[in-house]
């Protein structure tokens, strides 16, 4: 009869840890030892300053709460979303946002799927284009301009993680972005997703 170990404080720390090493010695790992052989083949293409500003108003406003960006390699999410993910499509991902709930589609090759026109229609009413839908209407996203300031210390920072800016593109980058509203710059980083590693569509 022993004791109930759920019960004991220290043999959940203890067995935490050795789980949370070994998922770290598993999956981190590896990756950190084959990173410049990732970057090497990654079809990825660094975000523009318009796009950068986009994927902000995207994680602000929550949309990775309910729209993954993640096709796992199996063989209905593959039809259903397009080319599966490859560990080296996020070398520019900082943070990712793979997300982990579905309750809208996975947004991972959404780039050209539909006109700049019908995100601007849907973003500002969902119902007008998909009448079932059940997502929220952001209509304020086309009244609030953005001043751009904020953009310069974020592409330096994103430089800094390994994002080959040049200083050139920092230095326009804010008048790019001065002038725009939010869901403008969401609608260019929309029409960004998928268009730079889905080149040749690999149904593998
Ligand atoms: C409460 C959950 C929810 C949130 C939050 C949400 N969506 Fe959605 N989204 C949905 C659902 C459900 C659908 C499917 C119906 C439709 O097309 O409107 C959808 C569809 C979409 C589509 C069409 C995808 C396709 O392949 O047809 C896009 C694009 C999209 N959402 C973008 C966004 C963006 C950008 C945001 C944040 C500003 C957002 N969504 C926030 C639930 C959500």
């Amino acid at each position: 009869m022993s004791a109930d170990f759920t019960k004991s404080l220290v043999i959940l720390i203890l067995s935490t840890f050795v789980i949370a090493s070994f998922s770290l010695l598993v999956w981190v790992v590896p990756n950190l030892l084959r990173t410049p052989e990732l970057i090497e083949g990654s079809r990825a293409i660094p975000l523009t300053a318009l796009q950068v500003a986009g994927r902000d108003v995207y994680i602000s406003e929550g949309c990775h709460v309910c729209h993954t960006q993640m096709v796992r390699p199996l063989e209905p999410e593959v039809k259903r979303n397009g080319r599966a993910n490859q560990e080296s499509d996020d070398i520019y991902e900082f943070p990712n946002l793979w997300g982990s709930k579905r309750t809208g589609p996975d947004l991972t090759n959404l780039g050209r799927k539909y006109s700049d026109q019908w995100h601007l229609l849907h973003l500002i009413d969902p119902r007008s284009v998909v009448p079932t839908s059940i997502m929220p209407a952001y209509p304020w996203l086309f009244e609030q301009v953005l001043s751009g300031d904020s953009i310069t210390g974020k592409m330096e920072t994103l430089r800094r993680l390994g994002v080959p800016y040049s200083d050139e593109e920092i230095s326009e980058a804010r008048l790019e972005i001065r002038g725009k509203t939010k869901g403008e710059v969401l609608i260019h980083y929309l029409q960004s997703l998928g268009v730079d590693t889905a080149r040749e569509v690999n149904y593998e």
